[in-house]
């Protein structure tokens, strides 16, 4: 059987088909271009890879908790703890010594200390306020973010400040930008609005210079869609909404450009970071995002990708070191130049080997 620019296997000079296992009558085909050839050994694919994932990309959520030494599993989400500021401490001291660059904080506010304005936000002397000066006295050089929401304060669960079953946007802002100010004074390097109020970025940027905390980063959460992906956070520190849903703030999952005019308003309020969140179904809006605009682009690897992969790896139908290296790499592939991952620890360990 002739192939149309083939050459007679006889011509071979190094594989024979007895050698290769080949039916004796296969032909070589005469191709200009063979992809493989950069492909076939471990140097080769060392010199062509495209994307290298480092820990320096990563950025590790812990959960804080009231309380002493101890810790209190995540059902949903296998290897995540709730800690309390003590072992925070030493978390995130092994954290350092793995060189994770930063941890992002949340915190699991006791149900006693929320109310309908979430005014524990506001408290100085509040959990997160508290884990910060931990932290940061006994760590010195490890950054910390923290977000600026008030979802783990409020009773109702939502992100914001509500009038007759409606999330109000300035009267929220206007307690965002406290909450703000209140963790920038404690320590924290990077404030991350993760509520989707508009015009927060602004306004936190102006308040925090006027304070002269000139230095205090902001992370825009601005690409951050109504997810289902968010499920074993809201279990983490108890946050699902009480009642409705958060599709009059968060981005809907169907839309592309939108994510574009979010991240470019929050970059011209002066967001040092944007954010897109989630990350895997989201890959378009990293990469949308990152050619777009000149900011470092974050994408938060979120809660729910994560119970994915740990389930699968629970029942042997994932090897959790592969998938979880892919996908990683695929968030930096897409554009992202900082992954926020419950992997965050564990990848660096595995990046390390
Ligand atoms: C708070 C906040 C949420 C997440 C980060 N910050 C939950 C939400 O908006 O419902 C989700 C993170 C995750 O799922 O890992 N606004």
């Amino acid at each position: 059987m002739a192939i149309k620019f083939g050459r007679p296997i006889e011509s071979r000079t190094r594989l024979t088909p007895v050698e290769t296992g080949a039916p004796a009558d296969a032909e070589r085909l005469d191709l200009p271009t063979r992809m493989r050839r950069n492909r076939r050994s471990e140097w080769t694919r060392r010199m062509v890879r495209e994307n290298t994932l480092t820990v320096d990309d990563l950025i590790w959520p812990l959960f804080i908790m009231d309380g002493q030494n101890s810790s209190a599993p995540v059902a949903s989400m296998p290897g995540v703890e709730r800690l309390t500021i003590d072992q925070a401490v030493r978390e995130a001291e092994r954290a350092a010594k793995l060189t994770i660059p930063c941890i992002a904080l949340f915190p699991y506010t006791d149900p006693n200390l929320r109310d309908d304005t979430g005014s524990e936000a506001l408290n100085a002397d509040n959990l997160v306020c508290r884990a910060i000066r931990a932290i940061k006295k006994e760590i010195p050089e490890i950054g910390l973010l923290c977000d600026v929401a008030l979802d783990p304060f409020t009773s109702h669960g939502h992100d914001g400040l509500l009038h007759e079953g409606k999330i109000l946007n300035d009267e929220t802002v206007a307690v965002l930008v406290k909450q703000a100010l209140v963790q920038a004074q404690a320590g924290c390097d990077i404030i991350a609005p993760s509520d989707m109020m508009d015009g927060r970025v602004g306004a936190i940027r102006a308040a925090l210079d006027e304070a002269g905390l000139v230095d205090t980063g902001l992370m825009a959460y601005s690409a951050k869609y109504a997810s289902a992906f968010y499920g074993p956070f809201r279990e983490a520190v108890d946050s699902a909404p009480q009642f409705g849903d958060r599709h009059s703030y968060q981005m809907a999952y169907a839309n592309r450009r939108e994510a574009l005019r979010e991240a470019r308003l929050d970059a011209e309020e002066g967001a040092d970071i944007v954010m897109v969140k989630p990350a895997l179904s989201y890959l378009d809006i990293i990469a949308d995002v990152r050619a777009a605009l000149d900011r470092p682009v974050a994408a938060y690897n979120v809660s729910g990708e994560y119970a994915m992969v740990k389930a699968a790896v629970e029942r042997g139908w994932a090897d959790g070191r592969a998938v979880t290296l892919e996908i990683l790499t695929s968030i930096a592939r897409a554009g992202a130049d900082l992954i926020i991952t419950y992997h965050a620890r564990e990848a660096a360990r595995w990046l390390s080997e």
